[in-house]
């Protein structure tokens, strides 16, 4: 899978890790910044990863903020993307499976990197489930007209 992935400076160490273990596990994953513990902001962030899933050029995003609460409420403004803010594996599943989620956003100063890192794990391995869900996830599209 092609991962676009970005941090602000809360996020970069986990960022970092995370690259780390998704590209050992044979994805592409496309760096889109912060560079440096340097204190930076979120949103800028938010938008490069967010823009790429919603044209196609990336699969899947992931965004790390302190929270996660500010990536996922910038991610969530593009048209296209569901970003989905999760602290363990089974909202994860869940966030692919019923909600077509496209973005992860993970908080890095709430959860744990090796708990990060089956949250994303788990995001990237769970399928979007359709059928009744995929009529849910059309109200959502239709929020955005
Ligand atoms: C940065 O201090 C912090 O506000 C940011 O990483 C994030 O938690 C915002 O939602």
């Amino acid at each position: 899978m092609r991962i676009a992935i970005g941090s602000d400076h809360a996020g970069f160490d986990l960022k970092q890790e995370l690259m780390v273990h998704l590209e050992a596990a044979g994805h592409t994953v496309v760096d889109m910044g912060t560079t440096s513990r340097e204190s930076c902001d979120y949103p800028d962030y938010a938008r490069l990863v967010a823009e790429a899933v919603a044209a196609g050029r990336c699969d899947r995003g992931i965004l790390i903020c302190g929270t996660g609460i500010g990536m996922s409420i910038a991610a969530n403004k593009v048209p296209g993307v569901r970003a989905a803010l999760c602290a363990e594996p089974y909202s994860a599943r869940m966030a692919r499976e019923h909600n077509d989620a496209n973005v992860l956003c993970l908080g890095a100063r709430v959860t744990g990197p090796g708990l990060a890192l089956e949250i994303a794990d788990a995001f990237l391995a769970g399928e979007f489930a359709g059928g009744r869900h995929a009529r849910r996830v059309d109200k959502i599209r239709d929020l955005e007209k």
